[in-house]
């Protein structure tokens, strides 16, 4: 930056803030819905269209309506579609075996999606959560969260959703190792263009409340995840983990939560250079939506000022539920 600048009269900062068209010429950043990566909820049954009490405006769908949500994404713009499966108790075991089942509803809705928006890109979530009995991340014996037999498991899961046509695979169990043994199972099995997205710098944090009872595992959860997720008091330690993720393949990677965590962000972004993305998370979405049906602030354009945020931290892409809302307006 040009450090050099004359003194006042003759600079006047606000000249080139003066008018709509003057300040688009100098606007630093854009947004376009081509940044945007819309996280969906898949459940089983046909035709299922449900709200999310405590996300108002995000549905649950079955397969046949992600297909259509998809094609909506598409002729918005949208840049990918991440899946998230939705599972009832009887869904949940402690050998988690769902999460590599072929059939498991993420695994039906990439084909499905695949078949009918072939051009949409296929975002996944790998982690054990969502079909784990007591909602964790990875195993849990004893009372430990083990990392390596999860990893393992992780592994399997992901070549799942690589044969069923995901483009990016996006692990969000913060054990160690995953990244690499992703990446050589992709390779050894000929998965050689499939994308990993790594959440490497994943917070424990009280802001995925909302998200839990989207997906079913607020009432599993035993415990916190703070054995795995990271302290909400640390930076150095992204850089570390988004340094290793980067050495063992990762091709983009990710920061979580979102708004509150934009300097690690733009630290991230200026240490490595990487593809940096940030997940706007259940509870920043669900705060704008509560302030805004009460009149305190105005939801689009909080929407829009939070999602430029990013843009401005360093970031390529955002996670948003938003996503949609977002790039109707941005079509104008
Ligand atoms: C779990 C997972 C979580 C989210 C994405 N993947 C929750 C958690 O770690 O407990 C949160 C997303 C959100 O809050 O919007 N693998």
């Amino acid at each position: 930056m040009n450090p050099i600048q004359a003194p006042f009269p003759a600079t006047r900062l606000r000249r080139v803030r003066q008018n709509a068209g003057v300040r688009a010429l100098v606007r630093e950043n854009e947004l376009s819905a081509g940044d945007l990566i819309w996280p969906v909820f898949v459940r089983g049954g046909d035709g299922i269209v449900e709200e999310i009490p405590s996300m108002p405006g995000v549905m649950r769908r079955s397969v046949d309506r992600i297909v259509e949500a998809a094609q909506e994404a598409a002729d918005l713009g949208i840049g990918a579609i991440c899946l998230f499966p939705y599972t009832g108790i009887e869904e949940r075991t402690e050998d988690c075996a769902g999460a590599w089942d072929p059939d498991n509803h993420t695994n039906r809705a990439i084909r499905a999606i695949k078949a009918a928006v072939p051009d949409m890109v296929v975002m996944t979530d790998v982690a054990l959560d969502t079909y784990n009995i007591n909602g964790h991340d990875g195993f849990v014996v004893d009372g430990e969260i083990v990392n390596d037999t999860t990893v393992a498991a992780l592994v399997q899961m992901a070549l799942e959703q690589a044969r069923a046509g995901a483009d990016i695979i996006g692990p969000s169990d913060m054990m160690d190792g995953r990244i690499g043994a992703i990446r050589a199972g992709l390779e050894a099995q000929g998965h050689r263009n499939v994308m990993i997205l790594s959440y490497a710098a994943k917070y424990a944090s009280a802001f995925y409340g909302p998200f839990r009872d989207a997906v079913g595992a607020s009432s599993a959860l035993t415990g916190d995840k703070k054995t795995y997720q990271m302290d909400p008091a640390n930076s150095d330690e992204a850089l570390r983990l988004v340094a290793r993720d980067l050495a063992e393949g990762a091709d983009m990677v990710m920061v979580k939560p979102g708004l509150p965590y934009l300097d690690i962000c733009r630290r991230v972004k200026d240490t490595f250079g990487a593809p940096t993305f940030a997940y706007q998370v259940s509870g920043e979405y669900s705060m704008i939506k509560a302030a805004a049906a009460t009149g305190m602030i105005d939801e689009q354009r909080v929407m829009m000022e939070s999602l430029m945020a990013f843009k401005r931290a360093g970031c390529s892409g955002i996670l948003t539920y938003f996503a949609p809302a977002a790039a109707r307006l941005l079509r104008g």
